[in-house]
């Protein structure tokens, strides 16, 4: 057997957003003894070989000597406008990208290894997906056009792990998404879904602030 090329993995975390949802920057709000972009930034690292952080342009100074252990830039307006920000930091070396939302505190290390094992395989992209519980229906203007079958529906996570050229080349278009895959779908790649986890759920709302701040006393309770 030859020994298997070796991959170096970067991930881009994106934490320039708003939270207009939220109410407040939530990529900075206290979980535990860190921030929630620090723990973000923590399992990242530990998950591959280098981080580009990406923060509003305003904080990257501060963030870039709160957290030496990655590379900060200033995001843009849009979620995809901050992964390519990220993108143009990630060394040309790296050969397989991985884009993680900071508001995603709970990843763990293992969600990491089994996307960019997907990727290793040969899939250009994936992405961890959980079974949706409501039925989903596709709505213009207030009317329900169609209900696709709930069994062929999931619901999708970060990280995303990516071939480095591939992403690249997804994001050279400017193409916006609310996720990375859709780009890489949309330039016809082969994305692969490995499953996802109940607890890397995204802090989008203050209730979900409060129920990860319960998940961490939850587990350091014996
Ligand atoms: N994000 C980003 N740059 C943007 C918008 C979003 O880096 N221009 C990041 C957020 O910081 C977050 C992730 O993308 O970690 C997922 O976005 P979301 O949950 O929508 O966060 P916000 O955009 O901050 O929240 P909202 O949409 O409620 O304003
Ligand atoms: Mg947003």
């Amino acid at each position: 057997v030859p020994l298997a090329e070796q991959d170096i993995v970067w991930t881009v975390v994106v934490a320039a957003g708003s939270g207009a949802r939220f109410g407040a920057a939530k990529q900075y709000e206290r979980l535990g003894a860190e921030r929630v972009l620090d723990v973000s930034v923590r399992v990242a690292s530990e998950a591959g070989d280098g981080v580009v952080l990406v923060v509003p342009a305003e904080d990257v100074a501060r963030e870039a000597a709160a957290t030496p252990s990655a590379r900060v830039v200033g995001g843009g307006a849009t979620r995809s406008d901050s992964v390519r920000a990220g993108l143009a930091a990630v060394p040309a070396a790296a050969s397989i990208v991985c884009v993680h939302d900071a508001a995603r505190p709970f990843a763990s290390a293992a969600l990491y290894s089994a996307v960019v094992a997907a990727v290793r395989a040969g899939a250009d992209a994936a992405v961890p997906g959980v079974p949706v519980t409501d039925t989903i229906k596709v709505v213009d203007a207030g009317a329900v056009v169609t209900t696709p079958p709930r069994a062929s529906l999931v619901a999708v996570q970060t990280p995303q792990a990516f071939r480095a050229g591939v992403l690249r080349a997804a994001h050279a278009t400017g193409a916006e998404g609310t996720d990375d895959a859709a780009l890489v779908e949309a330039t016809g790649g082969r994305v692969v879904v490995v499953p996802g986890e109940a607890r890397n759920r995204k802090i989008t709302h203050p209730d979900d602030l409060a129920w990860a701040r319960g998940e961490l006393r939850g587990a350091s309770r014996p």
